[in-house]
């Protein structure tokens, strides 16, 4: 498998064509950006700790038949993945209420949600990534709502193989983030799942072991990354 050209870069990933048209590869940076792009900084090993995680997640959901990219961990820093025309809606599922939620409703963070909320965003840096419901993303003709369906669907479905698998690492999934492309006709979940993309507390004592660390300045950002890697059994 030969590392072509890169083709795409974003705030912690670099996306590298192979010699075949249909597969990526996907290198994982220790850049970490906060803010939209605001704050900047790097965590120690991050890329190899977000690619050990999101490898191991994405194999634990096609366990259980959810469509992803992942196709395999080629080292350290890179996965294999197929190459998919990305859908620019971001979906949050939220479990317990925190960051923007909490700010938006004015509600204490930790907060639990009765059930869980799902919420796109409009997937555009030069936005902010704004909030959008069902009817923008009608008027932004950027999914029609059988697909938006899916990803709504697939992202609950995804929130309780996780909280359940995580719930024996004591670990709470406070909320998360993901992204859907298609490939060849089929909607397949992207990007990553990682404390980058996730918020992660510890069960007993709501210890945030995840990028809140490195965005509110609360330090041990590395150790909290490698500890969802201990947890996780990687
Ligand atoms: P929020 O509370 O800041 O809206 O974040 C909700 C979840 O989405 C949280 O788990 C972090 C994740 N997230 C990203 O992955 N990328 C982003 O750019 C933002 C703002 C949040």
């Amino acid at each position: 498998m030969k590392k072509g050209e890169l083709v795409y870069e974003g705030k912690a990933k670099q996306v590298y064509l192979t010699d075949n048209p249909d597969e990526a590869l996907v290198w994982f940076k220790d850049d970490a950006t906060a803010f939209n792009g605001e704050k900047k900084g790097t965590i120690q090993s991050k890329g190899v700790i977000n690619n050990a995680i999101a490898s191991f997640f994405f194999k634990l959901l096609d366990s259980y038949r959810v469509s992803t990219h992942f196709i395999r961990k080629i080292d350290e820093r890179a996965m294999l993945v197929k190459r998919l025309s990305i859908i620019p809606i971001e979906v949050v599922v939220r479990n317990i209420a925190a960051g923007s939620l909490a700010k938006r409703l004015g509600w204490e963070e930790g907060r639990k949600l009765s059930s869980p909320v799902v919420e796109l965003y409009y997937k555009d840096d030069a936005l902010g990534d704004p909030l959008i419901n069902r009817s923008h993303v009608a008027a932004l003709g950027i999914a029609t709502p059988e697909r938006l369906d899916v990803l709504e669907n697939t992202a609950l479905k995804i929130n309780t193989i996780l909280m359940e698998f995580l719930v024996g690492r004591n670990l709470l999934l406070v909320d998360f983030k993901l992204e859907f492309g298609t490939h060849k006709g089929e909607i397949l979940l992207g990007d990553e799942i990682s404390p980058d993309t996730c918020r992660f507390w510890d069960a007993t004592t709501n210890e945030k072991l995840d990028k809140d660390r490195f965005r509110r300045d609360l330090g041990n950002v590395e150790a909290a990354y490698q500890e969802i890697l201990k947890r996780i059994g990687e």
